[in-house]
């Protein structure tokens, strides 16, 4: 191993969330991991993370949807920079200042996505020059989402996820997503996925034209007639009170909804900036939901931004 460098500048790196616009489940493989086929769209709720040289390996996690994240080794986040360190022969701890805004545990990806943004970060600080390709590759080992949040924009997942394509996607659509009071465990969903299909055969999924199709026109009307996610009725399943959530939605004007990932986030499309304000309004004055955010999509995986003045 080398030690580096010193006294570098610490770099900030920007990362969005994940929504699946379609999740097809396959059957269960050998190494516990499910085959999917999946259509990624990155969109603007944004984690950033600050990576600076320090004597030992460590994070710190501010933020409104700070709670529950560990702050030990455990850190994905942490984890994908002492991986990327030793990938690439390097001696160097950094800390990690994590400032969230993806809820954690949402099925928004906000693990995944602090550590796509510390290889991208740890990246500049080390001077490393890695390709995108390269640091999806590092990104892979450490969750199925990881290199899509390193890569962002409309791309298809195949393999666990961690396989892209990019997509051809038109336009800019526009979200309202609503937040659940507590996260759910992604292999819980999974597992409760597995126990309703039973002894069901699951075909090996492939991408379905008509999303294909949507996303080609950019027409958010035909792109919300194709949202699917087999893992909603597990989400469903595990929390009853999502379905409220769902018909809620739709009810004050959404175009379409669908649980994003493995929940219990729940992601509406709208007809635009107004329609969404109107949505977010009338769902928080609803009492169903507690928390939503807006946001548009596709946007730009983890990139460098100026560092943020304190
Ligand atoms: O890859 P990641 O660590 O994000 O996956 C978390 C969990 O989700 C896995 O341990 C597994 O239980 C489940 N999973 C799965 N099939 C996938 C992706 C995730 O069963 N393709």
């Amino acid at each position: 191993m080398t030690s580096a460098h010193t006294d570098l500048a610490p770099v900030t790196v920007r990362v969005p969330a994940k929504v699946n616009l379609e999740l097809l489940v396959g059957p269960l493989r050998a190494d516990g991991y499910h085959s999917l086929s999946t259509v990624f769209q990155a969109v603007s709720l944004y984690d950033d993370i600050t990576v600076a040289e320090a004597d030992d390996w460590g994070c710190t996690v501010a933020g409104p949807l700070s709670h529950g994240v560990p702050t030990d080794g455990s850190n994905l986040a942490v984890r994908a920079a002492q991986v990327l360190a030793a990938h690439v022969g390097i001696d160097d701890p950094v800390h990690l200042s994590i400032r969230k805004s993806i809820p954690v545990a949402g099925g928004m990806a906000g693990g995944s996505a602090d550590a796509a943004a510390a290889l991208v970060a740890c990246d500049r600080l080390w001077g490393l020059g890695l390709s995108k390709d390269e640091l999806e590759a590092v990104g892979a080992d450490l969750g199925s989402d990881v290199p899509f949040l390193v890569a962002g924009g409309t791309a298809v997942g195949s393999g666990r996820g961690e396989r892209l394509a990019p997509v051809l996607a038109r336009g800019t659509f526009h979200w309202v997503f609503a937040l659940g009071s507590e996260g759910l465990s992604t292999p819980a969903v999974y597992a409760e996925c597995d126990r309703l299909r039973g002894d069901a055969e699951i075909p090996e999924p492939t991408p379905s034209p008509g999303l294909m199709g949507a996303l080609r026109t950019g027409n958010a009307r035909e792109l919300a007639a194709h949202l699917r996610n087999d893992l909603q009725p597990a989400a469903l399943s595990l929390r009853p009170d999502l379905g409220d959530v769902l018909a809620a939605g739709v009810e004050y004007g959404a175009l379409g909804g669908i649980v994003s990932g493995s929940g219990p986030t729940v992601a509406f499309l709208v007809d635009g900036i107004e329609a969404g304000i109107d949505l977010a309004i009338a769902l928080t004055a609803s009492g169903v939901v507690g928390d939503v955010r807006r946001a548009l999509g596709p946007v730009h995986g983890a990139h460098v931004i100026p560092h943020p003045v304190d």
